[in-house]
This record gives structure tokens, C-alpha cells and sequence, in this order.
């Protein structure tokens, strides 16, 4: 599969022994288009003069090339990028080794996950990130009152958490489903790591979303949304049913959520502007997180 990522143009496959690649787009030799190849062997076989490229990226073979010079597969590698598996989605750091494991959402010492929607974002990828942060967005976009100060919580340079209790305004049709459901309240846990990626819980009901923000180009992203439940995956078919349905229902208030939070922050373009205040400290605290994380960039000029 080939997507565009970080500016860039990549390729996504797995090998043999399902480890997925995550690799340059075009070939190394002269630049044909891979996703136009064929998996050999686990490898990566270009259409054009079939060189093989494996998960890593290295070269594997040559076939106009004879035994006799092999060390001239050395240094003929494709950009490559660290990938993990994990609730079923991929995740893949821009750098040379991950700066923060991928968690589990708070309090869900095991969970379930539905199926993942994308939504594409006319914003660079850390916006819904600084959104979560915003607390006066709360009131106006979604109806939401909060019942005490949230509380802010880091456990290390690459996260940031904030915890709220919040009271739903039933104002609409939407608002006044989601006050039945949570009887009026509701706690929410949100954990942002590396601007990234938002681990997002809700106590009273168990249920939650794994939003992964995936830069594209700049003021160009992709939105993950994978709705999640505590508790370990089931055996029983039955369970697996009511998984399935119960899942597939929060992905839909999920997105029926988010989806006003989207439209008002496309074409964003965000800074750290007249901040007020008493009105915008977590938002400060966001930005103060963000500019202390690492910018990374990989040198893909030799590859
Ligand atoms: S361009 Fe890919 S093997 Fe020659
Ligand atoms: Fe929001």
C-alpha cells in the first residue's frame, strides 16, 4: 500500500513472517515505483529490474548482479522507519528509534477495540492535541460544564494528561442521548503522547478512543479514531457479538462528538496567541508541552 507521510512518499507492506515494512516509496536504483511491484520471498520486488528490498529496507538481491559481487548490495537501502503493532492499528515513529512506548489507556488494564475511521484534517497534526487542552472549546462546541478545576498530570517530557468531570448540557438530540447514557456526568481521562497520539477514557462507562494524528504534508493530517472498551478480548461469540454492536455504537458517538471539534478546526493555524489568563492555563500548559518535545528529521539523502 502506498500513502504520503511527513511530506513524504512511502510504501507499506509485510513480509513472511508478518512484520510490517514501512519503507520509501520509489526505488533506490532509479526510482520506480514500488507499490507497482510484487512481494517475493517476503521482499519487496521492484517491477522495473526486480531488485528485492526486505522490511528494513536493505537490499536482498540483485538478479542481473553475479554471485561474484555481492558486497555490491551494501549501502543499497530504501529509507526505512521504526513501525509497532498495537490495538490492531500501526503505528510508525518519524526518527531513528521511538522516544515513548505506546501505553495503555488509563485505567483499562486490558482492552477491546472496534474498527478505526479516518478523517482527513486540513491542520498540521498536533491540533486535536492542543484542542483537548482547550478548555473554554468545551462549552462552546459541546455543550459541556465542568464540575471542578481539571487536573493536569505528566508523567514524563512526552506526556501530557488532563482529567475532567463534566456535566452534558442536554441541549440537543445528540447531548440529550449522551446525558441519558452517562446519567448527566461524566469523568473523562485524556493522555496525549508525543503531540501525537490521544489515549481518550470515560470512567462511568468503560468505553473510550485511541486517536492516532498522522502528519501528511504540512496543514495536511489524517485522524485514527478507534473506539475501545475495557476488558480482554473475547472467546465466546456471543460476547463477540455484543462486542461488535456495543463498539460499533460508540464509534459512532465518538465521531458524532469529534466531528463538530473537526469542522472548526480545519484551515487552523495554530500559535500561541492572546492566551487569557484564568481562562486559558491548560492551553498554556499545552504549548509549553510542545515546544519542549524533540522535532525529529531522518536524512533520507543517502538512501
Ligand atoms: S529501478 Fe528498481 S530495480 Fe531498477
Ligand atoms: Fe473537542
Amino acid at each position: 500500500m502506498a500513502l504520503r507521510a511527513f511530506g513524504l512518499e512511502w510504501l507499506v507492506f509485510r513480509d513472511n513472517k508478518n512484520t510490517v515494512a514501512f519503507v520509501g516509496r520509489y526505488c533506490c536504483h532509479m526510482g520506480a515505483d514500488l507499490s507497482r511491484g510484487k512481494i517475493v520471498d517476503g521482499c519487496i520486488e521492484c517491477p522495473l529490474h526486480a531488485w528485492k528490498f526486505d522490511s528494513d529496507g536493505v537490499c536482498t538481491g540483485i538478479p542481473a548482479l553475479d554471485g561474484s559481487r555481492e558486497q555490491l548490495l551494501q549501502n543499497k537501502k530504501l529509507a526505512s522507519l521504526p513501525v509497532k503493532e498495537a490495538y490492531g492499528l500501526i503505528f510508525v515513529f518519524y526518527g531513528e528509534n521511538p522516544d515513548f512506548d505506546i501505553s495503555q489507556p488509563r485505567n483499562m488494564s486490558q482492552l477491546r477495540y472496534g474498527t478505526s475511521s479516518r478523517f482527513v484534517l486540513p491542520a498540521d497534526s498536533h491540533v486535536p492535541c492542543l484542542n483537548t487542552f482547550d478548555l473554554q472549546h468545551y462549552k462552546h462546541i459541546h455543550q459541556r460544564e465542568f464540575l471542578k478545576t481539571p487536573e493536569i498530570i505528566s508523567n514524563n517530557p512526552f506526556h501530557l494528561g488532563i482529567e475532567m468531570d463534566v456535566r452534558v448540557v442536554p441541549n440537543n438530540l445528540f447531548n440529550r442521548f449522551m446525558f441519558w447514557l452517562v446519567g448527566g456526568e461524566a469523568t473523562i481521562c485524556i493522555d496525549c503522547w508525543g503531540a501525537s497520539l490521544l489515549l481518550m477514557t470515560n470512567h462511568k462507562t468503560g468505553f473510550g478512543a485511541i486517536i492516532g494524528l498522522l502528519p501528511v504534508q504540512k496543514n495536511l493530517s489524517s485522524v485514527f479514531v478507534l473506539p475501545i472498551k475495557n476488558g480482554g478480548q473475547s472467546a465466546n461469540p456471543v460476547s463477540k457479538i455484543i462486542d461488535t454492536f456495543t463498539l460499533g455504537i460508540a464509534g459512532y458517538l465518538i465521531r458524532g462528538f469529534l466531528r463538530p471539534d473537526l469542522n472548526v478546526l480545519s484551515g487552523m493555524k495554530p500559535f500561541e496567541g492572546k492566551l487569557v489568563d484564568g481562562l486559558d492555563d491548560t492551553a498554556k500548559r499545552y504549548w509549553d508541552y510542545y515546544r519542549s518535545l524533540p522535532s525529529h528529521s531522518v536524512d533520507f539523502s543517502e538512501k
